[in-house]
């Protein structure tokens, strides 16, 4: 594959199994992958642990008065083969995918004040190209520019049976009508919000992967990267 080197934006609905293609993408290519829902998903972890979120309060205020405080970092483990995410150096990869965390992440993204911080270090992140970075504005606010945007989709049952089977493998005592109804809520909170809303990009290339395995799925981005990096 030629030497240039080109940013993805993979944006879509919560649990699509964008970080899954994203990762196997990024490796394939050799290229940096950044999962910007785990910042996100750091900042409400952060939040939880000093009392600014639970399931009675927001204090927002207090969360931006102490966005200084949270720094947030990708260290790759040579074993899983990708980049695990660290709040304050402390590896919190495991920690924030909890329901829990889940339940709470989509409140918190709303904040102008946390997205201003987080879509700040992720343009920083992708500076020289080379990367394939997920979310839910990255094609839109992140990287308006990208050469390859994707935007995938399933239907909200499929996404939630394969996030509830992950939570179930990862040990997780959990009920899938609460898994679904985090899926619902969240699409609802993340499609709706003022500030950068989920929403395709008018030059996103749009996937359903809903009957599509893993392999048919990354071969099908996998050929809009050669035609992409063809006409670059
Ligand atoms: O990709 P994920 O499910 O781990 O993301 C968690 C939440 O973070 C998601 O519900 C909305 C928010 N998010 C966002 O607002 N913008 C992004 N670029 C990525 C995630």
């Amino acid at each position: 594959m030629s030497n240039k080197k080109i940013t993805i934006a993979i944006d879509g609905y919560s649990s699509t199994g964008k970080s899954t293609v994203a990762k196997q993408l990024a490796n394939y290519l050799g290229y940096i992958y950044v999962d910007s829902g785990a910042m996100y998903r750091a900042v409400t972890y952060f939040a939880m642990q000093n009392g600014f979120i639970d399931e009675l309060h927001f204090n927002i205020e207090g969360l931006i008065s102490k966005l200084n405080n949270i720094d947030i970092s990708f260290k790759f483990n040579e074993t899983l083969g990708f980049a695990e995410v660290y709040l304050n150096n402390e590896n919190i990869e495991k920690a924030i995918r909890t329901l829990e965390v889940s339940n709470f992440v989509s409140k918190v993204a709303t904040a102008s004040e946390v997205r201003e911080k987080l879509v700040q270090q992720q343009k920083y992140m992708g500076l020289n190209k080379g990367v394939v970075m997920d979310g839910r504005d990255i094609g839109t606010v992140v990287f308006p520019d990208a050469e390859l945007k994707i935007f995938m989709t399933a239907s909200a049952e499929t996404r939630a049976k394969r996030r509830y089977h992950e939570l179930l493998n990862r040990g997780d005592n959990v009920d899938y009508n609460d898994v679904l109804k985090n899926v619902v809520d969240r699409d609802y909170i993340d499609t709706n919000r003022a500030d950068s809303p989920l929403v395709k990009a008018e030059d996103a290339i749009e996937i359903d992967n809903s009957n599509l395995s893993l392999e048919e799925q990354f071969q099908k981005i996998l050929q809009l990267v050669t035609m992409t990096l063809e006409g670059f």
